[in-house]
């Protein structure tokens, strides 16, 4: 940033202060969201094609479903997807975590993790429904892609990214961060091939989760949440260690990302797209919607510091993102 010649000093200082801080807090505020919209923790959100209900995914249990005639609510809770747990036999099925909802051909997908918190013990499954109503779900278990003690990466928080010829699955949370692979034609199971890294920052706790690939224009942007997710309401995490949301763009979708000043993001970069912000802390657990009425919108998860800091009272967020700022999205 240059400063016109003439402003110096003092001047010089509140100038630069002010503009510093007008770019780092200039985040819109959540839209306004009635009804439940708390238990949204790693949100997952898409409107049914049929009838144009929004239907709302979240962390916990079976995962709990809530619907609106909306994406602003009033959000219902109606059920769980996984009423009785996974199928998968991993420490953790009847807790499911971070699902991601895809319509594949004419049915709904969504993945989900089996893990528990804090290790690498940890599987990726799926589970498909035709109307996403509760009581329609097929559990299909593990999509073949699982990690324990020692490997690379942590399979948990899965992300579809469907192209014409490949479907891709992106995931991954501290250790080796972010990596992906591809899926066969059904999106049900990995081919198998060798995981791949796409995204690091080896420092401190590596602590990259929740990846999201968005295709905008001739671009491809990975979103992903960076810093510590849960539990503030035991322990405060350090001022800019709590989460916030990242993103990374690439031509191709398999990797190549760079942040908005060209640093690589195997090598640490990333360009936050939304921070802690007035009462909206730690926001993240987000996904990417290219929503009929409103256009591209990010959703998260966010503590509301008027309400509580505790995960159970985190609440919905979205916010339209703004892509006319050299091709990258703002809020
Ligand atoms: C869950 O378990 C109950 C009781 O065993 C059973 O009636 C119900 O059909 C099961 N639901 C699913 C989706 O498998
Ligand atoms: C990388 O990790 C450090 C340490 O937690 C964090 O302060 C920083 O914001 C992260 N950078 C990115 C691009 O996520
Ligand atoms: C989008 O961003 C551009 C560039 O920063 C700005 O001029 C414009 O007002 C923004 N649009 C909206 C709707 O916020």
């Amino acid at each position: 940033m240059r400063l016109p010649v003439q402003v110096t000093g003092f001047a010089a200082l509140t100038s630069l202060l002010s503009v510093f801080i007008t770019s780092v807090t200039a985040y819109a505020d959540p839209l306004p969201c009635e009804g439940t919209c708390t238990n949204t923790h790693d949100p997952s959100l898409i409107q049914r094609a049929s009838d144009g209900t929004y239907f709302r995914f979240a962390t916990g249990g079976g995962m709990s479903i809530h619907t609106a005639p909306s994406i602003q609510g009033p959000w219902t809770f109606v059920g769980e997807v996984l009423e009785n747990g996974s199928s998968i036999d991993n420490s953790g099925a009847d807790d499911a975590w971070a699902p991601d909802v895809h319509l594949v051909g004419d049915m709904y997908h969504v993945y989900y993790s089996v893990s528990t918190f804090g290790t690498q013990e940890s599987v990726i499954g799926v589970a498909t429904s035709e109307s996403m109503d509760p009581g329609t779900w097929t559990d299909h278990g593990s999509i073949g892609l699982s990690s324990t003690e020692g490997d690379d990466y942590n399979a948990i928080d899965a992300n579809l990214f469907q192209s014409e010829d490949v479907d891709y699955m992106s995931f991954g949370s501290f250790w080796g961060d972010l990596f992906q692979t591809t899926m066969n034609g059904d999106a049900l199971t990995v081919t198998g091939d060798a995981p791949y890294q796409i995204e690091l920052n080896d420092t401190g706790t590596r602590p990259s989760e929740a990846a999201y690939i968005f295709q905008h224009d001739e671009n491809y942007y990975l979103f992903f949440s960076s810093g510590i997710c849960c539990g503030y309401s035991d322990t405060m995490p350090a001022p800019g260690e709590e989460y916030k949301i990242m993103v990374c763009r690439s031509e191709t979708v398999t990797g190549g990302y760079v942040d908005a000043d060209g640093t690589s993001c195997l090598e640490k970069g990333g360009t936050q797209v939304l921070g802690s912000h007035g009462t909206v802390y730690g926001p993240g657990g987000q996904g990417v919607y290219d929503d009929p009425s409103l256009g591209p919108v990010v959703y998260y998860h966010y503590v509301d510091t008027t309400i509580g800091y505790a995960d159970g009272d985190k609440r919905l967020g979205v916010n339209v993102l703004n892509w006319s700022d050299d091709g990258w999205p703002s809020v």
